[in-house]
């Protein structure tokens, strides 16, 4: 898709004031450093891309998909024109030490995750696994491979759901971890891991166990509450769905732009290297509730909308302001409660989240009205279906059957290509020279 003619369009007020601030004192810290951020084509890592692009910093993007069909931040931004982009896996061992060994770099932000929900991730456990333990190891291993004194910082995106089910609440960076699922028992496999390559090999990491995200350009439609109850709303024109199991759930949510301003604070401070740290939401309040503020946030709106302008595209909008009752997804170890101490950020970074959850619910309504009219008005456009699970051979694995009959993945050790894109001009312009890696 050619998004030029609509780039003008996008109702975009980033950065609010909050996170301008953050990138205005971070410049010193910022300009001109080289800095990696892994997963930099999805929700989080988009953004946090182009407010260090926007602090001066020279951002090389890696992520395994900058196919343009996604529509993402950078696609819709035309940020990926100022970015460098590296197409490669996290999980491919030698690509990541190439890359982080030659890119001089000041900071990692590891945010890729082979499966970033927890339906993705019981959808292809061995995958998950791999890729959200072992892609931060391969790049936590490029770093440690650099003499002492030029390791960049690695900063992991870690989850609240490290801590799984806790007797007393709200978690503080001292609660037992506890994550069962696969998602959350893979994403603290790398969690503990972070400690591991500071203390015992000296690698600076910083952890951020952040709490559930929210914002515009989230595109995980299909199972993340923000997006997945904005495309009922407006795509579909239905009520936004509740699953029977998170009746009586409770979540913090936070603002998109302020975990990225908890990104800078982190970031910029030497004394948090070896530390672990709380992302804090702006609002806990239960499942229902949140979905109740969703409802009631845009009826709000479009009313307003249809005194003000009643030709407007959300004036005209018909849906059913309600909420419905789904059965859940089978098979799903869900966690009840989930809240998080922000206590320790706040001593020792000085972040709190400054955005009201009004503010925030705003700029995400706003945005996803805009997407499901322009962008993706259409059910093939919005994501990807589940891939089935697939032998490795992108990896230089081959399925075989062993001696004993038993299915196993063998390494082939074979010359890595990198995945083909749509066009000739959409190729990132990887600076991997990948025929060396093997
Ligand atoms: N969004 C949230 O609410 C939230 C909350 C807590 C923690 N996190 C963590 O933050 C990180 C970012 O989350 P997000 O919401 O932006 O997720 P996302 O799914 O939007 O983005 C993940 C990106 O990683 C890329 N990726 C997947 N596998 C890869 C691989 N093997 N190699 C290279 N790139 C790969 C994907 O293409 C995608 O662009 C994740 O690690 C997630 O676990 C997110």
């Amino acid at each position: 898709m050619n998004y030029s003619s609509i780039l003008a369009g996008v109702p975009d007020s980033w950065p609010g004031p909050a996170l301008r601030a953050t990138i205005n004192e971070s410049r010193p810290t910022f300009r001109g450093a080289r800095v990696l951020i892994s997963g930099a084509n999805g929700f989080v890592g988009g953004h946090l891309a182009r407010a260090m692009h926007a602090a001066g910093a020279r951002v090389t993007a890696l992520d395994c998909d900058f196919s343009p069909s996604r529509g993402t931040q950078l696609d819709l931004t035309g940020l990926r024109d100022e970015l460098e982009l590296v197409e490669a896996d996290v999980c491919d061992r030698r690509a990541m030490a190439a890359l982080v060994c030659g890119g001089g770099f000041s900071h990692v932000f590891h945010l890729a995750a082979g499966a970033s929900t927890i339906e993705r991730a019981i959808a292809d456990p061995y995958g998950t696994i791999v890729a959200n333990t072992m892609g931060f190891v391969n790049l936590a291993e490029g770093a440690r491979l650099l003499p002492e004194g030029k390791r960049p910082t690695v900063v992991y995106a870690s989850t609240d759901k490290v801590y799984g089910e806790a007797q007393v609440l709200p978690y503080t960076e001292d609660t037992e971890l506890g994550g069962v699922g696969i998602y959350d028992a893979s994403k603290l496999c790398a969690d503990i891991l972070a400690k591991t390559y500071h203390r015992a090999l000296g690698v600076p990491t910083v952890v951020l166990r952040m709490c559930n995200i929210f914002g515009p350009y989230d595109l995980n439609c299909d199972y993340r509450l923000f997006p997945k109850a904005m495309r009922n709303i407006f795509r579909d024109g239905q009520s936004p769905e509740l699953y029977m199991n998170s009746v009586e759930h409770f979540r913090d949510y936070v603002f998109v732009e302020d975990a990225i301003r908890a990104y800078f604070h982190i970031a910029r401070e030497p004394k948090c290297q070896g530390r672990v740290y709380n992302l804090p939401g702006a609002h806990y309040v239960s499942t229902p509730d949140v979905l109740r503020d969703i409802v009631n946030f845009v009826s709000e709106f479009q009313d307003r909308q249809r005194e003000c302008d009643p030709s407007s595209p959300l004036a005209r909008h018909e849906w059913n302001r309600s909420i419905r009752v789904v059965p859940s997804a089978p098979n799903l170890i869900t966690i009840s409660k989930q809240h998080l101490d922000g206590t320790r950020i706040y001593r020792e970074t000085g972040f709190e989240p400054m955005t009201d959850f009004k503010s925030g619910l705003h700029a995400t309504a706003n945005f996803y009205l805009w997407y499901f009219n322009h962008i993706a008005p259409r059910k093939a456009l919005v994501s990807a279906p589940l891939e089935p699970l697939a032998p490795h051979q992108e990896d230089g694995f081959e399925a075989v059957i062993s001696d004993d009959g038993l299915p196993v993945h063998r390494l082939v050790p074979k010359l890595r290509r990198s995945r083909k894109t749509a066009g000739a001009s959409s190729r990132p312009r990887s600076f991997l020279k990948t025929e060396q890696l093997v």
